[in-house]
């Protein structure tokens, strides 16, 4: 199980990470805090497009701003969200494409997923709980 500690620094990394959101379209911000295996951490923010579909989340941002810098091993994720304004009041747990990249560079069993609205309001899930039954690399070999 992962520190505590170190929980509610990725949390508060997310939190800061959030407010670089670019969200003219839904207002929604979201930041994400991506640790590495070796203790790093690279955040993320969402950053949406007037073409809608161009938008990128924010884990997918912290992980190919990781991925881009030679990061491989991956231990966990913070990811909180909501209205632009406001302060947060729910969970955001990861969209569907953001735990398919998760997938394809973490093992789900002991990827940790933390979906926060505070760093004392969170809940942990692996991967694995979030995305079971996964289409991943090892199909593909
Ligand atoms: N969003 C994320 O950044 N992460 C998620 O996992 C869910 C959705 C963003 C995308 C869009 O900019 C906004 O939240 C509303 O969907």
């Amino acid at each position: 199980m992962i520190d505590k500690e170190i929980i509610e620094k990725i949390i508060r990394e997310a939190i800061k990470a959030r407010d670089y959101a670019y969200v003219p379209y839904s207002h929604f911000m979201v930041g994400a805090a991506l640790l590495t295996k070796d203790g790093r951490i690279y955040t993320g923010c969402n950053i949406e497009n007037a073409a809608y579909g161009p938008t990128n989340c924010a884990e997918r941002t912290a992980f190919f701003k990781a991925v881009s810098e030679g990061e491989r091993s991956f231990r966990a994720i913070a990811v909180v969200g909501g209205p632009e304004g406001q302060t947060i009041s729910g969970y955001a747990a990861p969209c569907g494409v953001c735990r398919q990249v998760m997938a394809e560079f973490c093992r789900p069993e002991s990827f940790d997923i933390i979906v926060a609205k505070s760093a004392d309001d969170y809940y942990v899930k692996t991967l694995r709980e979030l995305l079971p039954e996964n289409f991943g690399p090892g199909n593909l070999i």
